[in-house]
């Protein structure tokens, strides 16, 4: 595996490379991101992943500055995956002067997570849509535990006419239902004991939603309610529309198989965050 710090290398090593695949990543990876270089591997002829915290997508309040950085474990995880290049630059090769041109996402990124994190999706459009740039993949896997953002980098990809095929990629679970996420090593053990809690209420409500009740709203407020009693401090528990992430009809005209149900709190100083599909649906978002 090559691994690469700057832009012009790695123009270079992709020349000639056939069809390209890549993982983008903000590193501390696991089992989730090997998982989405193993869906690369079959999509391309050169697998790239890349390892950039991304300081645009995190608010002032957030953790940018105790993000995880676990560089070497990183490499090695790749590697035994087989991917071919790492690109992992540093901040002054993505970021020489401040970004002043940045992607204005559309709504919908005030939405859910963007109402809690101001300003993240902008970031996040930002950073891919430059990654995209300096790649230029063929294909790009993106994991559905943060369904919101693969929805929004869809988008991007179509309003932007970018020539690459968006591969999404199913939520790798703990054997508990607990998503993997790299804040959860931010958890203590009595708290990762608590976390699997969030899937399962989302899964709950689904399976209401599945039983044939529609109203989703004292759904979402049951398993706000239960998360709150739990010790959970919650951002949002939300049914919505798979498609667009609208709200669904309140009469239960959707059909359950494009629902899905979101949700994301505070279990201490982590933030977590989950989705199921009403109906398991493999490989679609
Ligand atoms: O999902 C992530 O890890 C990040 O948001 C991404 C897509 C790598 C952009 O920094």
């Amino acid at each position: 595996m090559d691994i690469i710090r700057t832009a012009a290398e790695l123009a270079q090593r992709l020349e000639g490379a056939g069809r390209v695949a890549f993982v983008p990543t903000m590193g501390n990876l696991h089992e989730g991101h090997l998982k989405l270089c193993r869906i690369a591997r079959e999509h391309g002829d050169t697998v790239v992943a890349s390892i950039f915290v991304n300081r645009l997508q995190f608010g002032p309040n957030e953790d940018f500055d105790r993000y995880p950085r676990t560089f070497d474990a990183d490499r090695a995880g790749l590697e035994r995956q087989g991917v071919d290049v790492l690109f992992a630059p540093l901040d002054q090769e993505m970021y020489p002067t401040p970004q002043v041109y940045r992607v204005q996402p559309p709504p919908l990124a005030d939405d859910l997570e963007g109402a809690f994190r101001i300003g993240f999706f902008g970031g996040v459009c930002t950073v891919v849509l430059k990654l995209f740039n300096l790649v230029q993949p063929d294909v790009a896997v993106f994991g559905k535990k943060d369904r919101q953002q693969l929805k929004i980098v869809r988008g991007m990809i179509q309003q932007f006419n970018l020539p690459i095929d968006i591969v999404p990629a199913e939520t790798v679970r703990a054997d508990d239902g607990l998503a993997l996420a790299s804040r959860n090593g931010y958890l203590s053990p009595d708290e990762r004991q608590e976390a699997p809690n969030l899937y399962r209420v989302l899964r709950e409500i689904a399976d209401s939603i599945v039983g044939g009740r529609a109203d989703y709203s004292n759904l979402e407020s049951a398993g706000r309610a239960e998360l709150a009693a739990r010790g959970w401090k919650v951002d949002y528990v939300a049914v919505r529309h798979g498609l667009a992430l609208r709200i669904p009809h309140p009469e239960g005209y959707d059909h359950p198989n494009l629902l899905i149900v979101l949700g994301a709190a505070m279990l201490g100083t982590t933030r977590l965050i989950d989705n199921v599909d009403v109906v398991k649906q493999d490989g679609k978002d």
